[in-house]
């Protein structure tokens, strides 16, 4: 297939590339296989040749290319209760509200409702990868694999494993160690399976809920079994005061040190918030290749914190961007992105709790808006070791085409000799779902608004 239009994507977390009127050439995978520029000798015969084809698109005027979305960080059941719930702290928060909620996903007609909803609504926001937790239960997790296979989403999904009878409630966890791991390990086979059937990819995901959830013995299985099967890693890392200090009482060191020593940071692995990184563990962060899911409309609520991305991408450190729905209320990685600049621009300039007289913030901490779209494309990519989130050869085709002329939702984009880094900064800020017109993933369409 052959698409025609103008794209915006990465090169670096600060360049965005503006490629104006070029030429996509899409092979049978999915993947790109070739970007022309209309200065290319054979730009005019590669598209009179496939003009009059099915296979043929042409991105109309007003409408522009971007890379999919990767969310680092769902838990697609709490769907279910996003935008509500985020009154008290995240401990009082897992026990009220998330835990009775995820233990009705043992019913698996409540389950699928929740699923389809939430692909489709991630989908229809530009999402075309997400890393998910699912629940405890391993059928309802291979549901959700199942829904994504379906609706064409690459998901990565996982079975959650909390096993410590001290520490969950006996209505929601795993019976013990043992059986987690077990029900991982079949949980795994079963996506492998699954993966077989579809053109994006789903990939299972060996998730321990995070550190206080899960005894010694099930972190240290799970971490066997990721190295067995060769899988994804993912958890909660020193996400709020709580988690981390619980985590240093018990393991008497940060959790990053402490994921490491069950075998949980490969290159594979993404850590959900890691708002709580010394220099030592973000230092071992880039060295394992793990990355951060950061989550920075979660962290306003539960974790009172901003991560400092700049200062740990200048260490090294993969950074990508998650929703952490339903710790943050948007299923939209574009709300995302704004409020991980202007998390940014309040930890360099804010009084961080002393009087605006005191020293203010930390120094060079603000992004902009091109770094924001980075963490939702390309860091997200790179986070997950695949080659997604550019718009370049050899990466997949997974686009989102986005409408600035929309009759019902009208962006402030008059003249058609506009520069295209301002429409672009327009496009960030601005675009809401309705302006979302079709998502493609590996090369199909798999999300159309009229
Ligand atoms: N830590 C452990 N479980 C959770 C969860 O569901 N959401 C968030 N934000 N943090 C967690
Ligand atoms: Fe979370």
């Amino acid at each position: 297939m052959v698409v025609q239009g103008t794209a915006f994507t990465s090169r670096t977390p600060k360049d965005v590339d503006i490629l104006r009127n070029h030429l996509f050439c899409i092979n049978e995978a999915g993947v790109i296989a070739r970007i022309v520029s209309p200065e290319e000798q054979d730009y005019e015969a590669i598209v009179e040749a496939h003009r009059s084809s099915l296979r043929f698109k042409k991105v109309a005027d007003g409408q522009y290319l971007l890379p999919g979305f990767v969310d680092l960080h769902v838990h697609a059941p709490q769907w279910a209760q996003s935008g509500t719930a985020l009154d008290i702290p995240l401990y009082d928060w897992l026990n009220t509200y998330t835990f009775p909620l995820e233990a009705k996903f043992a019913d698996l007609a409540f389950a699928r409702t929740v699923y389809e909803d939430v692909v489709d609504t991630l989908l229809a926001n530009g999402t075309t990868t997400v890393l998910y937790f699912a629940t405890v239960h391993k059928e309802a997790s291979l549901l959700l694999a199942e829904i994504c296979a379906a609706k064409g989403q690459r998901g990565l999904v996982g079975k959650v494993v909390m096993d410590d009878p001290e520490q969950n409630p006996d209505y929601y966890r795993d019976a013990d160690a043992e059986s987690a791991i077990r029900d991982t390990e079949a949980f795994i086979l079963a996506v492998k399976k699954l993966a077989e059937t579809t053109k994006q990819g789903v990939y299972p995901v060996v998730t321990p809920r995070f550190i206080p959830s899960c005894t010694d013995e099930a972190l240290k299985g799970l971490g066997e079994l990721a190295a067995k099967h060769d899988t994804h890693i993912q958890s909660h890392c020193s996400e709020s005061d709580w988690a981390h200090g619980y985590v240093r009482e018990r393991c008497g060191k940060h959790d990053a040190f402490a994921l490491h020593d069950f075998g949980l940071l490969t290159e594979k692995s993404v850590m959900a918030h890691s708002n709580f990184l010394s220099e030592d563990d973000a230092a071992l962060f880039a060295e394992t290749g793990t990355a951060i899911g950061h989550c920075p409309i979660s962290n306003a609520y539960f974790a009172n914190s901003v991560l400092p991305v700049a200062r740990w991408l200048d260490k090294g450190v993969e950074i990508g961007l998650g929703t952490d729905l339903s710790g943050g209320f948007s299923p939209s990685l574009y709300d995302g992105a704004r409020q991980a600049v202007i998390s940014s621009r309040m930890l360099e300039d804010g009084v961080n709790g002393k009087l605006p007289t005191a020293e203010r913030g930390l120094p060079e901490s603000r992004l902009t808006i091109s770094e924001a779209f980075y963490l939702a494309t390309a860091g997200g990519g790179e986070s997950l070791s695949l080659p997604i989130g550019r718009l370049e050869a050899g990466y997949a085709f997974d686009a989102q085409v986005v409408d600035s002329r929309l009759e019902a939702a009208k962006l402030p984009v008059y003249s058609s000799d506009e520069s295209l880094e301002d429409v672009f900064q327009k496009l960030l800020y601005l675009v809401r779902p309705e302006h979302i017109r079709e998502v493609w993933v590996q090369g199909e369409l798999v999300h159309k608004r009229n």
